[in-house]
């Protein structure tokens, strides 16, 4: 069925696919992860990841998503109706997004409700106790909680639907509209702050000065992998937002603007944690995973004056960047739905989020008082992003890049790259060979080291 539904202008092109680039993987794993992998050379091998690979399965992930003209599946079937199989490879991104959707929609509740009690000082109220212990043992005690972090994933949920039963321009084309300003402006404005602690250049050595005895296999690894989620590559997501791209949009020059204003997202994070890290002095065993957003960060936000609403205004970030983010995963399921099943938008946002209501919360229960019920020695929640991101993402990663280097028709990427032989595009032939070639190889590395 063809599509109807597009983006109304480039900037809402832009907001959105950023939107949904932009999110925990920038502003919370990415920190993280220059700091496990030896901080700048970190950087550095990133950066590399997002030009060599990032770019180009970026560009060509939205070839398919806008010349096939449908949702995952659909896309597939459309390029090449006489190759059966590969739709499947589509099932599977919507199944990875899906089951993705279903605990990242319980971190955004927590993120919220970090948002909820800075703004009310509760995060901050005396009687918690202070120092590093009392914000460990907030965290541990609320997310462990039974009742009020539910509550917190339903009101995302229902932020969700929300915006979803707008529609493609109604809902998401103008939310982000006005999230992803005020997103960079609230990160301009950290970084000032960040920048003017004394420990600024202690911090901005360790992220920007690449030490290169610190580089080993895994940090190539690392960031590769970090690139694919913080890019949303590989899920249909780009693939089903590319598909409400108009006929003129220009694909390479979107992936790159999309990338870099996503490259710039991660750096102004480091930016601002790093200095920020130095001069409160705080130990690195903080740096790591969640305990960076909900514990580091309230610690040094404690120690300074204007608590509360510097506070405030952290969370309300991560809460839009996370936000937009989950609307894009749940949109693959909507536009699926909504396409296979011939289903109105109203009943496919209820067919995609009615479940989730139901999926999170368990996947939140199963951080607290279910967590006894282990799979393969993890909780669901641990489980559910091992798999997905360990396996399923570069598995569809690899598929993929397969479809698009062998099987899809010769001209399709550089008919899509040149708008149907309107541009030049330089790099059609650079991005097909990288996609064909180097891409599959390198996720396939990536695939093999998580499995081991
Ligand atoms: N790219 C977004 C992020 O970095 O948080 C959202 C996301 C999409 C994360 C797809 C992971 C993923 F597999």
């Amino acid at each position: 069925m063809a599509n109807q539904t597009k983006f109304s202008s480039r900037i809402g092109i832009i907001a959105a696919t950023v939107g949904s680039a932009v999110g925990l993987g920038n502003i919370w794993r990415f920190p993280a992860e220059v700091q496990s992998g030896g901080g700048a050379v970190f950087l550095l091998v990133y950066i590399l990841c997002i030009f060599l690979f990032g770019i180009p399965v970026m560009t060509s992930e939205m070839a398919l998503g806008r010349g096939g003209d449908s949702d995952a599946v659909g896309a597939f079937g459309n390029v090449t109706p006489h190759r059966r199989g590969w739709w499947m490879v589509g099932a599977l991104a919507i199944l990875s997004s899906y089951l993705i959707l279903s605990f990242y929609m319980v971190v955004a509740g927590w993120t919220f409700e970090y948002l909820v009690q800075s703004v009310t000082g509760d995060l901050y109220s005396p009687e918690h106790g202070e120092g590093e212990a009392a914000f460990i043992d907030r965290m541990g005690s609320y997310i462990t909680g039974t009742y009020r972090p539910i509550v917190m994933t339903l009101v995302m949920v229902a932020g969700n639907l929300y915006v979803l039963l707008r529609g493609v321009q109604g809902g998401i084309e103008k939310v982000s509209n006005i999230m992803m300003p005020l997103l960079f402006v609230l990160l301009v404005v950290f970084c000032g702050v960040s920048l003017s602690l004394p420990g600024a250049a202690a911090g901005l050595e360790f992220f920007l000065r690449p030490d290169f005895s610190a580089m080993t296999p895994s940090t190539v690894i690392d960031a590769l992998g970090q690139s694919f989620f913080s890019l949303s590559l590989a899920m249909g997501i780009i693939l089903t937002y590319s598909s409400y791209y108009p006929a003129s949009t220009k694909l390479t020059r979107t992936a790159v603007t999309v990338s870099l204003l996503d490259l710039l997202v991660a750096l102004l994070m480091g930016v601002i944690i790093f200095p920020a890290v130095m001069t409160f002095g705080l130990s690195d065993a903080n740096l790591a995973g969640s305990s960076l957003v909900f514990v580091t960060l309230p610690e040094i936000f404690a120690q300074m004056s204007g608590t509360r609403v510097w506070s405030s205004l952290f969370f309300l970030l991560l809460t839009v960047a996370a936000f937009t983010s989950t609307i894009s995963l749940a949109e693959v399921s909507v536009a699926f739905m909504q396409r296979r099943a011939r289903m109105s938008r109203r009943k496919a946002c209820m067919a995609v989020l009615l479940p989730l209501a139901v999926l999170s919360p368990v996947c939140s229960l199963s951080v607290g008082p279910w967590s006894d019920f282990k799979i393969g020695g993890l909780t669901l929640f641990d489980f559910l992003d091992n798999v997905t991101t360990n396996i399923m993402l570069p598995l569809g990663g690899i598929l993929l890049c397969i479809y698009l280097g062998w099987v899809a028709p010769k001209n399709f990427l550089e008919n899509q790259l040149t708008n149907g032989g309107h541009l030049r595009s330089r790099f059609a032939g650079t991005i097909h060979f990288i996609v064909k070639w180097i891409a599959p190889a390198l996720i396939a590395v990536i695939l093999v080291s998580g499995l081991l």
